[in-house]
């Protein structure tokens, strides 16, 4: 974003999104509580933990899942660089690579590892580098947190996050194990994803859940049925992964995209052909709106996300630092309650393709 465009949003008087962000603004219920610790500027907090307000994913750093693999000390710059500029949230998974994309968010941080918040995500199993399913049973936990701190080159995690509820053990176990793991100093933070308001009470009852990390986004809006305000009601962070929608609302693709079978998006369901084509009508209401306040579309996604509830903090995946920059000039953004009432009358018009269906929200995923 230029230094004009900068100005010309900061110059306006909007009321600030922190307070709008407390009431009632969109379909989401109201009960939801407000964290009672104030977070420095720029940062908010997701339970206890104070973190940049917008998070990088770095999962596309070094696993192709959205590009080629790159090369690794160019991502390790990006990962400083980003905290260069004002990110002090990072997100990773010993899925991711596997293994490797740990080691770079690891090396780029061992330096300044105390000024930083590493989240990482475990409960998958492994042979050798190839996945072969969820396991979230306590004893491979432990010994998979061992790995990812020896990966990290750090002695704790401070968010460690189950990455899917293992179907085949109860969460109260899985819970359990991250519980021991706090108690031995290895971890600060528990975190689920993808998962019921069902489940996040039964961990929450074992072991307090910092943070939810679940997809949302404009086009993927299926966790503000029930999820994102169970978080609000227990005190508990909630990370929107997928908060570009995976670059579409970042004007990375059109309605002549198409993806070989080979390719991640080939699986995504708000990618096929239809999809795209009918989708668009959000990603031009994004641009609009965009346009109406001097920002770029992921702009105003990310600002949007942000200005649903004051415990939402995105963590939009990059692997270039333009666009690090880019996704942090939507923390300055606010809107006033009129806007946003007016944005989702706008929004609920348009009839979404491939997104998932409401009670997918009452299951893990
Ligand atoms: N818990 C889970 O199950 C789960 C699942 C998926 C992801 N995640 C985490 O969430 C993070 C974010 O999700 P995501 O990466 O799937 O989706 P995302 O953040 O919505 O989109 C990432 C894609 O958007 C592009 N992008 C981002 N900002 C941009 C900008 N300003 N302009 C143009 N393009 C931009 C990136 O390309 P460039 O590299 O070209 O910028 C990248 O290909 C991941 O990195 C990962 O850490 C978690």
């Amino acid at each position: 974003m230029n230094d004009n465009k900068k100005k010309s949003f900061k110059r306006r008087d909007f009321i600030s999104t922190a307070t709008l962000a407390g009431l009632s603004l969109s379909t989401l219920s109201t009960k939801a509580s407000i964290p009672t610790t104030k977070p420095s500027s720029g940062k908010r907090m997701i339970g206890e933990l104070e973190v940049s307000a917008i998070g990088l994913g770095c999962m596309s750093m070094t696993s192709g899942h959205y590009n080629p693999p790159r090369n690794h000390k160019a991502m390790e710059a990006v990962v400083k660089g980003a905290f260069d500029r004002g990110v002090t949230f990072f997100d990773t998974a010993e899925y991711y690579g596997p293994f490797t994309n740990e080691e770079v968010v690891g090396n780029a941080l061992k330096d300044i590892r105390k000024q930083v918040i590493i989240a990482s995500k475990f409960g998958f199993q492994f042979d050798g580098n190839r996945p072969t399913g969820r396991n979230g049973r306590p004893e491979h936990l432990k010994k998979a947190a061992e790995g990812m701190l020896r990966r990290l080159k750090t002695d704790y995690i401070d968010l460690l996050y189950l990455h899917r509820v293992d179907p085949e053990v109860p969460i109260e176990e899985s819970a359990g194990a991250v519980s021991d793991l706090i108690k031995e100093g290895k971890v600060r933070y528990f975190g689920i994803s993808e998962t019921s308001p069902e489940t996040i009470k039964k961990a929450h009852a074992v072991q307090k859940v910092t943070a939810v990390q679940s997809e949302y986004s404009l086009i993927e809006r299926v966790h503000e049925n029930q999820v994102i305000d169970t978080c609000g009601e227990l005190g508990i962070g909630f990370v929107p992964w997928g908060p570009v929608t995976r670059g579409f609302l970042a004007d990375k693709f059109n309605e002549y995209s198409r993806f070989s079978d080979d390719s991640r998006f080939a699986s995504v369901s708000y990618y096929t052909p239809e999809a795209i084509a009918n989708n668009m009508a959000l990603l031009d209401l994004a641009r609009d709106w965009g346009l109406r306040k001097g920002i770029t579309p992921a702009q105003f996604s990310l600002a949007w996300l942000l200005a649903q509830r004051p415990y939402i903090v995105p963590i939009p995946g990059t692997t270039k630092l333009q666009h690090v920059e880019e996704n942090m000039g939507a923390i300055d953004v606010n809107f006033t309650v009129v806007e946003l009432k007016e944005f989702r009358t706008e929004l609920e018009k348009i009839k979404l393709v491939g997104v998932r269906e409401p009670e997918s929200a009452l299951t893990n995923k």
